[in-house]
């Protein structure tokens, strides 16, 4: 959540401006041309008073705390939480907590809202809440999130590649499919390239409509693709307003880079999000401090461009040079990123490392295919469910009508780097 909003952002430009001239880089490029957005037709666009695009969080350790993020029209100046541990009584509610917002105005192509955040703390570990948000008149309905232990426990959490396009009419189903066959769903990882225009508020609505509830209930972790990246009045690609405005994350990145890099530890699990379309530099520097003081047993690692593209003429060899010896040395137990629209799998690296490049949404290109692939498909929008259980971790790659079409599990061992073992549905 961004609060003193244009001044720290006007900052910000200002810094990566300075920084991509003086380091000769510019923030990447290579990306199709964008059309501008339209109006939307969609009637439930605007805010009210009433709080909507409630979602999940973390911004700090997800054992003791909890942010969520929401929506209202600008009449809400002052914006409250309220939380209590979930209970079978109806009167469950009388012993909440009240917790003030931070409220940030946010300028879009729709108009003002104003979106308010707030992060519970001192929560117990592994423990059922409830929660609403509002002003203290008009609330949202109760929603219960579980926070995490506070130590390794085995748990399933969702992975979805590029949503992006005609999310509403496409996307939600793969969503709701994912949640209706796995409900244990413990958080959400986003590849990027949540939606195609990052400066539409009507493609913001249908992204939200898609994690509906579910978003309210159970947290994401997001890292910006380029297209979250539009173009300002300067033609420079910068990240898109709505995502600090929308979005409360870390701030354990580098600093101009607040809430796009950071890391989440989830009972024994490190998952780092990197911001593919600025600073890659610092983030190797900063990714090896992470990785050598990683305490976890696990490490995944989420970013957009991939390190090996499965789509044409996308290569990333400079990605590539920067990061996938950092991967290699700290043996990084999986990579999780989008952009070229294909579902692909590589054969394990000699560090152990497994790398899946994946889709969700309905654009789609033409694979190329190629040695380090081990599994592959073309025109398939994909979830992915990852189970997490001690010294064994299982990915299944399922289609949007929840079809297994992929599997793995790689297993820890003592000396030697992980052991990745096939579960490919019919043996192949
Ligand atoms: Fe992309």
């Amino acid at each position: 959540m961004y609060h003193r909003f244009a001044l720290r952002r006007a900052g910000m430009v200002a810094v990566i401006l300075l920084a991509s001239l003086a380091l000769g880089l510019s923030v990447r490029s290579g990306v199709q041309g964008q059309s501008s957005p339209q109006p939307s037709p969609l009637p439930w666009i605007q805010p009210s008073l009433y709080p909507d695009r409630v979602i999940l969080t973390w911004s700090g350790d997800p054992a003791t705390t909890q942010s969520v993020t929401w929506r209202t029209d600008t009449s809400v100046t002052r914006a409250f939480a309220q939380i209590v541990p979930a209970g079978g009584n109806p009167d469950f509610a009388q012993n909440a907590q009240t917790v003030e917002a931070l409220t940030t105005r946010l300028q879009t192509d729709q108009g003002i809202a104003h979106y308010h955040s707030v992060t519970f703390r001192h929560l117990k570990p592994n423990t059922l809440y409830a929660y609403r948000v509002g002003d203290g008149t008009h609330w949202s309905e109760w929603f219960h999130f579980r926070t995490a232990s506070d130590r390794p426990q085995p748990f399933t959490f969702l992975f979805l590649g590029d949503v992006q396009n005609d999310i509403r009419n496409a996307c939600l189903r793969v969503v709701r499919q994912a949640f209706l066959s796995h409900p244990d769903i413990r958080f959400v990882v986003h590849a990027g390239d949540l939606v195609n225009h990052g400066e539409s508020d009507a493609e913001w609505a249908e992204w939200f409509a898609m994690m509906g509830w579910m978003g309210a209930s159970v947290p994401s972790i997001l890292t910006p693709g380029n297209h979250d990246y539009p173009r300002d009045a300067e033609g420079n690609r910068t990240l898109t307003p709505h995502w600090r405005a929308q979005f409360t994350l870390p701030e354990n990145g580098i600093p101009p880079l607040k809430e796009t890099n950071y890391y989440v530890d989830f009972q024994g699990v490190r998952i780092i999000s990197l911001n593919t379309m600025e600073h890659e530099q610092w983030q190797a520097r900063w990714l090896e401090h992470v990785l050598e003081n990683n305490p976890n047993r696990w490490t995944i690692v989420t970013f957009h461009f991939p390190i090996f593209s499965s789509a044409q003429g996308r290569d990333n060899p400079q990605l590539r040079a920067l990061w996938k010896p950092i991967f290699d040395r700290y043996r990084v137990d999986l990579v999780l990123s989008g952009h070229d629209h294909t579902y692909a799998r590589s054969v394990p690296q000699p560090s152990g490392t497994v790398y899946v490049n994946s889709v969700t949404g309905p654009k789609m290109y033409r694979l190329n295919q190629q040695p380090w692939m081990r599994r592959w498909a073309q025109d398939t929008q994909c979830y992915h469910i990852v189970h997490v259980n001690g010294d064994r971790l299982r990915f299944e790659s399922y289609t949007a009508a929840g079809k297994l079409f992929d599997a793995f599990e790689l297993r820890k061992r003592r000396t030697q780097v992980n052991q990745v073992i096939d579960h490919i549905p019919g043996g192949k």
